[in-house]
């Protein structure tokens, strides 16, 4: 049975849950939000110790500004009632992106990002602002600028997610099969799950069936 370390997720389909249920892409945000927390607390009870979330991502601002808007003050409100909580339960928030957001949002996550450095149970990787096409050739250039070799194990320490375990699967809701430039690197020998549900429509079964489906698999990493 394959043990899990790290489950990647790309939360999907929540402006058209928005739309079908409330006709506002932005209450499927909302409901997405709850979503989260579900999967977070399964996540913990499946022992697993990494949950990487692609939350926003560095072609996201082509979004409408009331969209983009909304969205930071979801995060904002979130961290502010929850942080708290995260803490106690001994989770630890990590942001993997370029911060580069209001202000505030960014004092808070930095804060929060401190608060809840040692903790152990489980570490969230929340990747806002993030493109993984960026993150290589900032690593590629520290690379260069370092005089570094470039080689696979360099190469993955100067990347956003160094110190992280690569992740053993992805799920990417919403019906779509694509990596929308999420994790490239990181993921070239992880399960790939593709789910049909919209985001606020996955539920614990569904992510209990993959975690099942998934330590099943044969993996051989290049070997037979
Ligand atoms: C993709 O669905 C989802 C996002 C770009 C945002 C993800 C945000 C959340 C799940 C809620 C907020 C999370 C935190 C941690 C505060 P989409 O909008 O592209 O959906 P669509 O494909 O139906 O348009």
């Amino acid at each position: 049975m394959n043990p899990i370390n790290h489950v990647a997720i790309i939360m999907d389909g929540n402006g058209r849950w928005g739309l079908k249920h409330k006709n506002s892409r932005n209450a499927g945000h909302k409901a997405g939000l709850i979503t989260v927390e579900k999967i977070i607390n399964i996540t913990i009870k499946n022992n697993i110790k990494y949950l990487t979330l692609f939350a926003f991502s560095t072609e996201n601002w082509k979004r409408p500004k009331s969209e983009i808007n909304y969205l930071f003050n979801l995060l904002e409100n979130f961290l502010k009632s929850k942080i708290e909580d995260l803490n106690k339960r001994n989770i630890k928030l990590n942001i993997i992106g370029f911060k580069k957001f209001p202000k505030k949002l960014n004092k808070l996550l930095i804060k929060s990002e401190k608060k809840t450095f040692k903790n152990k149970t489980l570490q969230i990787n929340l990747a806002l602002n993030y493109g993984s096409k960026l993150e290589l050739i900032n690593a590629f250039k520290n690379l260069a600028k370092n005089k570094q070799k470039i080689s696979i194990n360099n190469l993955s320490k100067n990347l956003l997610t160094k110190n992280i375990p690569d992740p053993d699967f992805l799920i990417r809701t919403g019906n779509t099969k694509r990596l929308s430039n999420f994790l490239l690197w990181q993921l070239a020998y992880a399960e790939i799950f593709f789910e049909k549900k919209l985001w606020p429509d996955f539920n614990e079964r569904d992510y209990n069936k993959i975690i099942k489906n998934f330590r099943k698999i044969k993996r051989n990493f290049g070997n037979i």
